[in-house]
């Protein structure tokens, strides 16, 4: 039995990093982990032009300190006013790697989203005729579709005909839940990529709901029924190169969680390696981690592998109840249980 892994540092190609405080709080905790993390703009405001992206990424270093091992690659929060050539500059110039589309209304910091993607579309060719990658919360937001259905609903009527309308457009389907999209990604073209977060890996929906509702297991889009989960582990750990890890760690304090109407995020930063690297093992796929956690994010997006290497070995180690990220209280994912791998970096 595989009793060590050593892989090239991994990336976290979806974070949500937070601001002010909070950004002081939680940065480490990917710092940590991760050489570099593709980070999203859903601020509040919304990280809607490259000066104010430029500002961020300044502020998520200042939080790190300069001295920090540690790249973020930024991202800019796509409106029905983006300007075709805003998103040429900043790319041009290096302030953002990709641009963020959350169709209005669909999840946290939401609001100032694309009402219609063909309202975009200018945008859309001028990033595809640049290379620039378009990551995308693939969920419709009609009030009549269930859901539970969002996710596949949104394939069907959305990505579907984006991706035939702008075949070149570079595509990452961002955290996804189902087995639709596992089969949408495997049989699409080399221009579309996805990522999997380890709480679909290891929830299904009645992690969140028997016995009693469970807030920190709810986030966006939510989880689904066993057979999701269970084809989203087989493509993760098939080998395929158009998957890579992207935590979606999205830290909301306890008490915005745990109340009447609760936060959609789950906080995985602080134990997200061990997290995977168990999903991993229990498949019997540990020979495949390197590739879903190290190397298809890179050859991606077209970045170099990380040159270092970091280490886990097979031991057990126990997840904090709750973390003090600067004065708020965040429970994280695993909380209280123990899992069987652990990162010594
Ligand atoms: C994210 C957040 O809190 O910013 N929440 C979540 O449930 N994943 C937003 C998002 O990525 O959908
Ligand atoms: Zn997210």
């Amino acid at each position: 039995m595989t009793q060590t892994l050593t892989i090239h540092r991994p990336d976290d190609w979806h974070v949500h990093l937070r601001d002010g405080a909070l950004l002081q709080g939680v940065a480490h905790h990917t710092a940590r982990q991760f050489a570099r993390a593709i980070v999203m703009p859903n601020l509040n405001p919304p990280m809607t032009d490259c000066e104010g992206v430029a500002a961020y990424r300044t502020r998520i270093m200042a939080a790190l300190g300069e001295a920090a091992d540690f790249t973020p690659l930024m991202t800019l929060y796509l409106t029905d006013a983006t300007d075709p050539d805003e998103v040429a500059r900043g790319h041009a110039a290096g302030v953002f790697v990709a641009a963020k589309l959350y169709p209005a209304h669909a999840t946290t910091g939401s609001a100032h989203g694309v009402t219609d993607i063909r309202r975009i579309y200018p945008v859309l060719e001028r990033m595809a005729a640049i290379g620039m990658p378009l990551l995308i919360h693939g969920e419709v937001t009609d009030a009549h579709v269930d859901i539970f259905d969002r996710e596949a609903v949104f394939i069907e009527r959305t990505l579907t005909r984006l991706i035939a309308d702008i075949s070149d457009l570079r595509v990452v389907f961002e955290h996804i839940t189902t087995a639709e999209a596992a089969d949408f990604v495997a049989g699409a073209g080399p221009n579309v990529a996805a990522t999997i977060t380890p709480q679909h890996l290891h929830l299904n929906r009645n992690a969140m709901l028997v016995g009693g509702i469970r807030p920190h297991a709810y986030c966006l889009p939510v989880a689904k029924r066993e057979h999701h989960r269970l084809a989203l582990r087989k493509l993760a750990t098939s080998g395929f190169a158009r998957v890579f890890l992207g935590t979606d760690t999205a830290p909301h304090a306890q008490h915005l969680k745990e109340a009447a109407c609760g936060c959609a995020g789950i906080f995985n930063a602080p134990f997200a390696l061990e997290s995977y690297a168990t999903v991993f093992d229990e498949e019997g796929a540990l020979d495949k981690f390197e590739a879903f956690a190290s190397l298809n994010g890179p050859a991606f997006y077209r970045l170099p592998v990380n040159p270092q290497t970091v280490t886990l070995v097979r031991e057990p180690v126990t997840v904090p109840d709750s973390y003090d990220c600067n004065g708020t209280t965040i429970v994280p994912f695993h909380a209280g249980e123990t899992l069987n791998w652990k990162w010594l970096g």
